[in-house]
């Protein structure tokens, strides 16, 4: 069976650095290019983090950085949970330089789009800067796009804003150019990435579960999107959870879209169940998840890794 090609848009981040893991070493995708953007901590330190797992890994997969900053708001990064590296907690080595392409994101998205046989799935883990970027510069790419399957929003409360996911909250501008492209889009949002948790009796079984177990044991001694004591939310991993063990949610397919100009709302996705709005539908969204099989499916695929 041919592997299903895919895109990774990320700022990695911790919770990006084990979704990332899974996808390269599943039977069933094939990463055919990471792609960074300012999110968790700075461009620079994205893209340096991108490298630095793809070494540990040992994988050979392309990375083209993207966009340093917002369509048009102010940079603000979440190293409060990923800590200043964004990949606190684990001595990786120094990377190679040369995965790194001189091509930016978008060039690289395009080219890769175009030039694959198969359509290709973008997964967005980060805010939707690059993904708007390349809509807006390239419309032609949507001929060999499958589907956008994003981590972000929330069809309830926000962590970075009262109502916002960061993702989204970070560039709320690029998020409703993707939200309106007319692809087929998922959204992995809050709603199940609060449950996505690795509770205390799971991380206590990663150190025997290979190399990248180890690493994410220790990265997650210093991860804040929640704690070691009261359960580690796998937001990034719920997205990738999408492409290979779908039964695991349950979706509503309805209107999303992102408030720009609220002055305390900006951010927020109105997930409209109702349709109050009066607008299509144009995303499935991932409403809710089976806590239990996320976490033996999750064990399964980090112990899947080296
Ligand atoms: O809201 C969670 C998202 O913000 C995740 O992608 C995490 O890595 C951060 O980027
Ligand atoms: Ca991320």
């Amino acid at each position: 069976m041919n592997k299903r090609p895919i895109i990774i848009d990320t700022d990695p981040g911790i919770d990006d650095a084990v979704a990332i893991a899974i996808a390269l070493f599943s039977e069933e995708l094939d990463v055919k290019l990471l792609t960074t953007v300012a999110g968790n901590v700075s461009l620079d330190k994205v893209t340096y983090n991108a490298l630095r797992i793809l070494k540990f890994f040992r994988k050979e997969v392309p990375v083209a950085k993207g966009a340093d900053a917002p369509l048009i708001r102010p940079f603000t990064d979440a190293s409060n949970v990923h800590g200043q590296s964004g990949m606190e907690g684990f001595d990786f080595e120094e990377p190679d330089d040369h995965l790194l392409l001189k091509e930016n994101a978008v060039d690289a998205m395009r080219r890769v789009i175009l030039e694959s046989e198969e359509p290709v799935t973008l997964v967005p883990i980060a805010p939707l800067t690059n993904i708007a970027l390349l809509l807006k510069t390239y419309p032609e790419v949507k001929e060999n796009i499958r589907e956008i399957v994003l981590m972000g929003g929330s069809a309830s409360r926000g962590n970075k804003g009262v109502m916002s996911e960061f993702n989204v909250a970070t560039d709320p501008e690029a998020a409703k150019i993707v939200f309106d492209c007319g692809l087929p889009l998922v959204m992995a949002g809050l709603d199940v990435g609060w449950k996505a948790l690795v509770l205390p009796e799971d991380s206590a079984k990663l150190p025997q579960l290979g190399e990248v177990g180890r690493m994410a044991y220790c990265l997650f001694q210093k991860y804040r999107g929640g704690s070691m004591k009261t359960g580690l939310k796998m937001y990034d991993s719920c997205a990738i959870a999408y492409l290979l063990k779908p039964e695991l949610y349950e979706m509503v397919e309805t209107c999303v879209d992102v408030e720009l100009s609220g002055s305390m709302t900006a951010g927020c996705t109105l997930v409209d169940l109702k349709g109050y709005l009066g607008k299509p539908n144009n995303a499935k969204v991932c409403m809710d998840i089976d806590q239990e099989l996320f976490r033996k499916w999750f064990l399964e695929s980090i112990a899947r890794c080296i």
